[in-house]
């Protein structure tokens, strides 16, 4: 019987391969606990995926790899099982969590958040918001659809050459006001660090920390996406008051 960790990271036979085996061995033991492991092998069974390729990203409360297997790419975002991670989620989210599992278990408040990430980017795709569309998700693990172009993932916005930022602003404007409208939601933490340069085209990500619109933080919290925004549009040329992209981005559609 092969060991989970033998089939979802293959042994690399290569010598210039070594590196990357000992860097493999590194992310394993911190995100890949033991917990992880075994809901990554369920993710295998199911026919999910057959591999993790590499890490796109080491953020503060999740490790977001490419995987790959009979469907192509997908991208595998991986909530850490630490303790650390309640301490960077907004206080609205956290309350809601609680509220769903009680607090009781810090491992059920951290599969509560991933399912929280899930259903609220499949409300989005439903809604016809640009993003990765939702594929599965299990305990700490939620799989999407990759964004990328040849087996590379596309950039974050602040990290792109963008070529058309007129076309980008009014792309982002109105993703946040389909999410409104159509979604009943609010990103929250909505910036060029939230957004992927996908052939040209704005892709949001990262929705773990939506409010509703009828949340009494909700304008708060676009006008402060909003403002986000504004700054960076205004950096990139394109002088935008906060208050006017606000309007843009679904803030008169609010209550
Ligand atoms: N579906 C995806 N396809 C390609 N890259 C992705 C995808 N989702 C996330 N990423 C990459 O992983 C990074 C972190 O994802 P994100 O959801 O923003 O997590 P975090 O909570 O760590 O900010 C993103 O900045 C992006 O580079
Ligand atoms: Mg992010």
């Amino acid at each position: 019987m092969p060991r989970v960790t033998d089939l979802v990271f293959p042994r690399l036979e290569r010598k210039e391969d070594r590196r990357k085996e000992r860097w493999h061995r590194d992310v394993m033991d911190e995100v890949f606990d033991r917990p992880t492991l075994l809901a990554v092998s369920r993710m295998v069974t199911s026919g999910h995926f057959k591999e993790v390729d590499f890490s796109i990203s080491t953020g503060k409360e999740a490790n977001v790899f490419r995987v790959s297997g009979a469907a192509g790419f997908r991208a595998l975002k991986v909530y850490r099982i630490s303790n650390s991670i309640f301490r960077h989620l907004p206080p609205w989210a956290l309350a809601e969590i609680h509220r769903e599992v009680g607090g009781a278990s810090f491992q059920r408040m951290i599969f509560a958040w991933a399912h929280r990430e899930f259903t609220s980017l499949k409300r989005c795709f439903e809604a016809g918001v640009p993003v990765p569309k939702p594929i599965a998700q299990f305990r700490n693990l939620l799989i999407m659809e990759f964004v990328g172009e040849e087996g590379l993932p596309s950039p974050v916005l602040i990290k792109s050459v963008v070529e058309d930022p007129t076309a980008v602003r009014s792309e982002v404007a109105s993703a946040s006001r389909t999410m409104v409208e159509r979604a009943e939601l609010v990103h929250g933490d909505l910036s060029p660090f939230n957004v992927l340069y996908h052939r040209g085209h704005a892709v949001l990500i990262d929705v773990g920390q939506v409010l509703r619109t009828d949340h009494p933080q909700a304008k708060e919290m676009l006008r402060r996406d909003a403002t986000n925004f504004a700054r960076y549009f205004t950096r990139m040329g394109l002088p935008t008051p906060p208050e006017t992209l606000f309007t843009e981005m679904g803030g008169d559609l609010l209550p």
